[in-house]
C-alpha cells in the first residue's frame, strides 16, 4: 500500500486565511485538484483528519466535513479503521485539467453515464425521513389533523367501484385541478383555467419535466444564486448551463443578470420569499423581469413553495398574476403547506403546452397517486386546507417569535438574526469567522439540522450563515435547543 504524503500533502495546499473563500472550501478545491492532477494517486492513503487538521492549523471538523463531501462525490473512499483513500476507480484520463470531476464511476462495475455523473455531485440531500429540529422546510407534522384526512382517503379508497385505485389521469384529476384553480384565485390573485394545470409528485418533478421540455444541451439558466438546490441541480443535469445571479433587496438582480448572461432559455427564481434569504421581490422587479422574459423569448420559472406563510400583512400575489404575455411557468408543492410525503404539486402552464407535458409525464412518472388526489380534492374543497394553512401560520408565527426572541437572549455573541416576515425558516449570520459548513456539521452532531447557507450557492457568497427552520419545532422545546447550538457554536470557537 502507498503510505501516506503528509508533509507533500501540506506543501500542495495553501490555505489563506484573508480569503473570502471559507477554508473549507480552500481545503476541499485543493484536495480535489490535487486528485484530478494525479499528485494523489488513485488508492493512496490519505492523511488523518488529526494530522491534516495539525499540519494545516484548521480545525479537525473542517477536515472530517471535506472527507466527507469527498467521499459522497466519489473522489475519496473511507474504509472502516483504515482510513480515507483516493478512490481505486476514478478514471483519471478522462478528467480534463482544473474542472470538475469528468470521471467515470464505475458503480459494481457499471459505467454510467455523463448525466449521471452529473446527478452524483449533487449537493442536495436526500431526506429519507430527517426531521432533526431546525431542519429548513419541515412543517408542524405533529399537528397534521390525519383523522379528518384519513375520513377523505378512506372515501377515496371506496367510491366510483374503486376506481382511484387503478391509474390515474396523467395530467391529474379534473377535480383536484379545479380545486387548485379555485385556491389560486383566492390566494394568490391568479386566473387559471383548470386545463392549464399539470399534477406533479412534487414542485422537484415539475423541475424535472420542465427542464425535459425545454432545455437544450448548453442552454443557459438564470439561477438565483443563493438558491433552491436541487432545482438547480436538475438542470444542471438536464444538461444547462447555470447562470448564478445574486440577490439585492429587490431580489433577483435582473441588471447583473442581463449584464453577464445573455439570451437565457430558463429564469429560476422564488419571487414570494427567495430561498433561502427571505426577499420578497418588488413589484418594479417583477414588472422588469416579465417584459425581459417577453422581449428576449425567456420563461420564468416562478418557485412559490412557502407563500402559505406570511405573517404580516396579507399574501402578495403571485408574479405569474402579472403576466399577461403567459412566460411564467407557475409551481407549486403540498410539500409546506400539508406534509411532503403527500407528493404532490403542481405546473400552471403557459397555453399550448398541456399536451407535450400530458406525454411528458406519462413517460417520466406516469401519474400521481389517484387515491391521494382524490383525498386532497376533497380536503381543499371542504374548507379544511385553508383552515389547516390559518392555524399553522399562527403557530409558526409563534415559533418565529420565540426563536428570534431566543437567539438574541442566548446566541448574540455567534449569530446575528434576520428577522422574517414569512416562510418557515430564518437566517442567522454566523459571527466571528466561523464557517457555516463547520458549523453545520458540529450541530448535526449536536441534533440540530440547520443548513449551511453555502450549501445554496455556486459561487462563493460574502457571509457565512445558517438557514434555521422554525415551523417544525415546537415552542417549547425552542430556548433548550438555542442554548445547545450556542453552547455549540462557542466551543467550536473555543477549538479553533
Ligand atoms: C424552494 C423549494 N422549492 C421546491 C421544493 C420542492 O418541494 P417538493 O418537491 O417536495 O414539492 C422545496 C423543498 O424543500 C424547496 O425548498
Amino acid at each position: 500500500m502507498l503510505k501516506p504524503p503528509k508533509d507533500a500533502l501540506l506543501q500542495n495546499i495553501r490555505i489563506n486565511r484573508a480569503a473570502p473563500v471559507p477554508i473549507y472550501r480552500q481545503l476541499d478545491s485543493a484536495l480535489r485538484r490535487l486528485i484530478l492532477d494525479g499528485t494523489l494517486r488513485p488508492a493512496q492513503k490519505l492523511p488523518s483528519t488529526r494530522d491534516l487538521a495539525l499540519g494545516l492549523g484548521v480545525s479537525r471538523i473542517t477536515v472530517k466535513s471535506v472527507y466527507e463531501q469527498l467521499v459522497a462525490e466519489g473522489y475519496v473512499e473511507a474504509r472502516t479503521g483504515a482510513g480515507t483513500f483516493v478512490s481505486h476507480e476514478l478514471d483519471l484520463k478522462t478528467a480534463p485539467e482544473n474542472q470538475r470531476p469528468r470521471r467515470r464511476i464505475k458503480s459494481s462495475g457499471v459505467e454510467i453515464s455523463g448525466r449521471a455523473r452529473t446527478i452524483m455531485s449533487s449537493r442536495a440531500t436526500a431526506r429519507h425521513g430527517e426531521t432533526d429540529p431546525f431542519r429548513p422546510g419541515v412543517p408542524a407534522l405533529d399537528l397534521f389533523p390525519v383523522k379528518t384526512w384519513n375520513r377523505y382517503l378512506a372515501e377515496a379508497m371506496a367510491c366510483d367501484e374503486r376506481r382511484n385505485l387503478s391509474y390515474g389521469s396523467v395530467t391529474g384529476s379534473a377535480a383536484l385541478r379545479a380545486s387548485i384553480a379555485r385556491h389560486l384565485t383566492d390566494a394568490r390573485s391568479m386566473q387559471v383555467d383548470p386545463d392549464q394545470i399539470v399534477i406533479t409528485s412534487g414542485a422537484q418533478q415539475a423541475f424535472v419535466l420542465i427542464s425535459f421540455v425545454l432545455l437544450n444541451q448548453g442552454d443557459t439558466v438564470w439561477y438565483e444564486n443563493p438558491g433552491h438546490i436541487a432545482g438547480r441541480d436538475v438542470m444542471q443535469a438536464m444538461g444547462a448551463k447555470i447562470a448564478p445571479v445574486p440577490i439585492d433587496n429587490e431580489g433577483l438582480d435582473l441588471d447583473h443578470a442581463i449584464s453577464r448572461h445573455p439570451r437565457p432559455t430558463i429564469i429560476f427564481t422564488t419571487p414570494s420569499h427567495q430561498q433561502p434569504l427571505g426577499t420578497t421581490m418588488s413589484l418594479t422587479r417583477r414588472l422588469a423581469l416579465l417584459n425581459y422574459a417577453q422581449e428576449n423569448g425567456a420563461w420564468i420559472i416562478e418557485d412559490d413553495y412557502d407563500s402559505e406563510f406570511r405573517y404580516r400583512g396579507r399574501p402578495l400575489p403571485a408574479l405569474s398574476a402579472l403576466d399577461t404575455e403567459r412566460r411564467v411557468f407557475y409551481v407549486g408543492t403540498f410539500s409546506k403547506s400539508l406534509f411532503a410525503s403527500v407528493r404532490i404539486g403542481y405546473i400552471v402552464l403557459p397555453p399550448g403546452l398541456t399536451d407535450t407535458f400530458a406525454k411528458a409525464r406519462n413517460l417520466l412518472g406516469q401519474s400521481s397517486s389517484a387515491v391521494v388526489e382524490h383525498t386532497l380534492a376533497r380536503f381543499m374543497d371542504d374548507g379544511c386546507f385553508v383552515e389547516h394553512i390559518r392555524r399553522m401560520r399562527r403557530i409558526y408565527r409563534d415559533r418565529r417569535d420565540t426563536l428570534f426572541q431566543c437567539l438574541k437572549q442566548d446566541c448574540a455573541d455567534h449569530v446575528d438574526v434576520q428577522p422574517t416576515d414569512a416562510g418557515m425558516h430564518m437566517l442567522a449570520w454566523l459571527r466571528g469567522g466561523l464557517d457555516d459548513q463547520v458549523a453545520h456539521s458540529a450541530l448535526l452532531e449536536a441534533g440540530i439540522d440547520s443548513l449551511p447557507l453555502s450549501v445554496y450557492a455556486t459561487e462563493a457568497i460574502a457571509d457565512p450563515a445558517l438557514v434555521l427552520g422554525f415551523s417544525g419545532v415546537s415552542e417549547n422545546r425552542i430556548p433548550k435547543l438555542v442554548k445547545r447550538l450556542s453552547e455549540t457554536l462557542a466551543d467550536l470557537k473555543r477549538w479553533r
